[in-house]
């Protein structure tokens, strides 16, 4: 099956019992059963719900894992998969990682005696000087938000197998559509299933997908545990996103070649990050690892006057945390989604007050450009 056709045929497709060609949406908490444990593979719906379970053969699918999670948000889905590491263990991971991993990281998972530590995963060097013998796991984010660096997830998971531990990789910008981080190497791949997986700005989900049954099993048995599951109806909205998934991306790339070419010639703008640029460091590491170089976009204004301006002025680009909806979204990491970074830090990392992300949608490119014309000017 090629990609699109699995984006539509993976999973479970259809429903065996009906033959419904969507999913039904089964609003249940539990089950009839003929005799004590004489259930039809569901007994309660925290354990397991046929609507989430088609999701979760979806993205297994999807992603070429042995199952599939799915949680009520991507911090969630992290989390769990933290849950699988004990007190006194040490995980490293990518320095400019989503605000809101490194606030888990750092202000409740070291609580639990996790401790964690960041370093640029673009070179192999600093995450070899960091393993220590108690370090459990690697975390990647690839590309990374909002500076866009790209780390060689074979190259790390070659390290990781080496050293007994496990890769973790985030692929919520990429999607499994773009980038397939367990063919490269990596044990664990998570998703905010909120971004482009679901792409409607609709539903807020998170999933993860793990290569052995081992790990399959350990994680069954946190998410039963804790109870971070994604309920019925959400479940139903991201297998419904996921189908268009492929079109979707392929038009957003088109539309963000064309944003990026614009701002590269713009005077007002300082800089523009984005791995398709072969001014990027990890331009050719992007062409290898992944087949489309995303729909996301950062940029540097100069301050956060300019960046001030320039949001008070666009009209298709809606100011909004979040990404990889239909709709065009612009943000300003410093004061929105990296907030929870203390500023000292976001200097060191290089998310400067005058950075600008967007988030490039599915609107006409014309008038994407026109809006960005004229509140550059
Ligand atoms: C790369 C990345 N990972 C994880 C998350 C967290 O996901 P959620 O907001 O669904 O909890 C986000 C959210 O913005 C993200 O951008």
């Amino acid at each position: 099956m090629r990609r699109k056709t699995k984006l539509i045929h993976g999973g479970i497709s259809e429903d065996p019992a009906t033959g419904a060609v969507s999913f039904p949406i089964y609003q249940v908490s539990t089950y009839k059963q003929e005799g004590v444990g004489g259930h039809k593979g569901f007994e309660y719906s925290r354990t397991g719900n046929p609507t989430r379970n088609a999701l979760e053969e979806l993205i297994k699918d999807l992603e070429g894992g042995e199952a599939g999670f799915a949680f009520g948000s991507g911090m969630a889905a992290m989390t769990a998969v933290m849950m699988l590491f004990n007190s006194g263990d040490h995980v490293i991971l990518t320095d400019d990682v989503y605000g809101g991993s490194f606030r888990v990281m750092t202000k409740v998972l070291n609580r639990l005696g996790i401790d964690s530590t960041f370093v640029d995963t673009t070179e192999l060097e600093n995450i070899k000087n960091e393993i220590r013998p108690n370090t459990k796991a690697i975390h990647l984010e690839t590309p990374t938000n909002p500076l866009l660096k790209i780390t060689d997830i074979q190259a790390v998971a070659k390290l990781a197998k080496e050293q007994n531990l496990l890769t973790i990789v985030d692929n919520t910008f990429s999607t499994p559509y773009w980038q397939n981080p367990i063919e490269l190497g990596a044990d664990i791949v998570l998703h905010s299933a909120t971004k482009y997986l679901g792409g409607h700005s609709d539903v807020v989900a998170g999933l993860a997908v793990v290569n052995s049954k081992e790990l399959a099993e350990d994680l069954h048995f946190i998410q039963n545990s804790t109870g971070g599951i994604l309920g019925p109806q959400d479940s139903w909205l991201l297998i419904r996103g996921m189908r268009t998934l492929g079109i979707r991306l392929e038009e957003m790339e088109t539309n963000t070649a064309a944003i990026v070419a614009f701002l590269q010639g713009h005077s007002a703008v300082k800089k523009v990050f984005y791995p398709g640029l072969e001014t990027h460091p990890n331009h050719e590491l992007a062409k290898q690892q992944t087949r489309g170089f995303g729909g996301m976009v950062s940029f540097d204004v100069g301050s956060a006057e300019n960046a001030d301006r320039l949001l008070s002025k666009v009209k298709y680009f809606t100011l909004a945390e979040s990404l990889g909806a239909v709709e065009s979204l612009i943000s300003v990491p410093a004061r929105m989604t990296h907030a929870s970074i203390p500023a000292e830090r976001r200097a060191e990392l290089g998310i400067t007050d005058g950075l600008v992300r967007i988030s490039v949608g599915l609107e006409d490119i014309e008038d994407l450009l026109e809006d960005l014309t004229q509140a550059l000017e």
